[in-house]
């Protein structure tokens, strides 16, 4: 993943770095570091392991960094340990690089490095592809030649910020698979890993396509081509959405906060595309008729995205009878059958930038497979890969766990899946009305949910008090999605074990680790499945396990006397949403058990928001 920025302009070059790198920490903050030239022409680096603010100590130490050009980078470590030598940016004191992704071919570049003389300070993949920049820079003596040949050298996904001490007001970039932008400014160019680092307000910028390499000046920037054809300037694209305010809203976390924000999102995502009552998906160019004429539409996704994923699957088999999978992005390539040119794939990815869900995209389309995105940030890599994009509007969101996008996600799917059924004929119109109106009402269902949400503090209490360890997630049909998702929040914010299965599996191997006192936490919105959840509540409770329920609804107590507790999301049962509230629910669960054990919940160790390398 990692976060690049770098400056050249009028304005206090590190400083420039560092606030554009704040804004990338989501991208990793295992270490950060800065390279800039100093007012005599050298190449000055400072870089230390963790977060930004040690960077910020460190070059506060240090005295003056005025500089007028400099480059920075937030990493999250693939190569080699989150150590102060393993940081960016590495090179020689002719050149210094930052570098998002991974060079495959390193360890054969490494070895001919060292033929060649050049002695490693760190683990990295990086530190080779800049010592091959800079020996082509020293034979060729051209910062633009030593960048193609490199490049020609280099296997895997790269996005690299280049600074060439001979050139100490210039910037260079070039990338292949890994974003990379060139921001435009009044006083100054910058190169950026997104657009949030670009600041609030209008962001005027140039996409880096593959393969393109930039020279960026105070006032000018330029592209080369890969080949050696001449240099050209582009269109600046304007990116009008003003970044929302990064605040936590009066929560203690973004993770709250983004919580609270669920009825919001769902206003905003699903609202614009309902009229008179009914579904309508007119204004985002989707051609409905091509996608019920595919014999199978393939949903791709990573994580959270791929559990809302899952469930969109669900919805369009069960709403409009289409023969709909859903497939982890980084398995995509081995599924056999590879999707047909008849077929439609699907990416749904809150960023846009997830490398595995692009890489997947790209496949299908080299297969003529038709492409849609569903995302949540405009003008990400994934929505201008794909044919159609289609867009949560679920805002900015901060906290490494996904939660107000899953909900938007999950939500938009079913809208579009009751768009399909009546499109095709097997949802009348009254029905998709009804579910319209179901879905219009879920904002104010979580509203009222999130009123009770002492009730599932008390149950975050007693789980961290009483949980013993290993925790299983069990649910049925839809409800064993929600678990996985659940299981999945459980383990990435509060660092508890779990691991969900669908609920009748357990027999066939996994319930001979049900002792006393293990913990279980079972998942039952969906009512068709309810009694058959009951016999294996009681399959487990049986062998001593200690079981949390959370369901939509519990008419008549059973699940109340199978369960050592129980907590009801809902107030009426509104089958198409009861997973949805129980899902959020369980959001609440597990950021309420991660406070209870103190957890860093926003930015859990070792993940990062954006997850750009495959
Ligand atoms: C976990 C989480 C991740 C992301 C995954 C895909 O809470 O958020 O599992 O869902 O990394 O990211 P996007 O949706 O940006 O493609």
């Amino acid at each position: 993943m990692c976060g690049i920025f770098g400056y050249t302009g009028a304005q206090n070059a590190v400083r420039e770095v560092i606030a554009g790198l704040r804004a990338l920490e989501y991208r990793g903050s295992d270490s950060a570091g800065v390279a800039r030239i100093s007012p005599e022409g050298a190449l000055i680096v400072q870089k230390c392991a963790g977060r930004l603010d040690a960077l910020e100590q460190a070059l506060a130490a240090g005295g003056d960094v005025s500089s007028r050009c400099a480059l920075g980078h937030t990493r999250w470590a693939t190569h080699g340990a989150p150590t102060d030598a393993n940081a960016h940016p590495h090179g020689t004191p002719r050149v210094q690089i930052v570098h998002n992704g991974i060079i495959e071919n390193s360890a054969a570049l490494r070895r001919r490095c060292l033929a060649d003389g050049y002695v490693f300070a760190s683990e990295t993949d990086t530190e080779a592809a800049a010592f091959v920049i800079d020996r082509y820079y020293r034979i060729l003596g051209d910062p633009i030649l030593a960048l193609r040949h490199a490049a020609a050298e280099l296997r895997g996904s790269y996005a690299f910020g280049v600074l060439f001490a001979d050139f100490p007001d210039r910037l260079f970039a070039l990338r292949h698979e890994s974003p990379l932008l060139i921001g435009r400014r009044r006083e100054g160019n910058c190169v950026a890993s997104d657009l949030a680092a670009l600041g609030e307000g209008e962001r005027r910028y140039h996409p880096l396509e593959q393969g393109e390499i930039a020279c960026v000046t105070p006032d000018d920037v330029l592209f080369y081509p890969p080949d050696d054809g001449a240099p050209y300037h582009k269109d600046v694209l304007v990116a009008a959405e003003t970044a929302a305010p990064i605040d936590k809203g009066g929560y203690p976390h973004h993770m709250r906060k983004e919580i609270a924000d669920e009825p919001q999102a769902l206003r905003d995502t699903l609202f614009p595309r309902i009229r008179d009552g009914l579904p309508d998906f007119s204004a985002d160019g989707l051609d409905l008729d091509r996608l019920l004429a595919s014999p199978r539409v393939w949903f791709v996704a990573c994580g959270t995205a791929c559990h809302a994923a899952r469930l969109g699957a669900s919805s369009f088999a069960r709403l409009a009878g289409i023969d709909a999978r859903a497939e982890v992005a980084s398995e995509f390539r081995s599924a056999c059958p590879m999707p047909d040119a008849r077929d439609t794939v699907i990416a749904v990815s809150q960023s846009g930038e997830t490398a595995d869900t692009l890489a997947a995209l790209r496949a299908a389309r080299e297969s003529g497979a038709r492409t849609v995105a569903v995302v949540n940030t405009k003008g990400s890599a994934i929505a201008r890969a794909a044919d159609c994009a289609v867009c949560t509007e679920a805002g900015v969101e901060v906290a490494v766990p996904g939660t107000k996008t899953f909900v938007a996600q999950v939500a938009l799917l079913r809208l579009l899946a009751c768009a399909l059924g009546r499109r095709a004929g097997r949802i009348g119109d009254d029905e998709a009305a009804r579910l319209c109106r179901e879905l219009s009402e879920l904002p104010d269902r979580l509203t009222r949910l999130f009123d009770r949400e002492e009730e599932i503090v008390a149950l975050s209490r007693r789980f961290h008090r009483t949980c013993s360890g290993f925790t299983f997630f069990i649910g049925r049909g839809e409800d064993s999605i929600i678990a996985a998702e659940s299981a999945l929040k459980l383990k990435e914010i509060a660092y508890v074990p779990s691991e969900s299965y669908p609920a009748g599996e357990l027999k066939h191997g996994s319930i001979a680790l049900i002792e006393r006192g293990t913990p279980v936490v079972a998942v039952c919105s969906v009512p068709s499945q309810r009694e058959k959840m009951l016999s294996s509540l009681r399959e487990v409770a049986s062998r001593g396990a200690s079981v949390l329920t959370f369901a939509a609804c519990d008419p008549d107590g059973a699940l109340r006397a199978a369960s050592e507790a129980v907590f009801c999301a809902a107030d009426d049962p509104a089958p198409l949403t009861d997973p949805l509230l129980v899902a959020a629910a369980l959001q609440l669960f597990a950021y309420h058990v991660a406070r209870q054990k103190e957890c860093e919940i926003d930015r859990p160790r070792n993940l990062a928001k954006s997850v750009t390398v495959e």
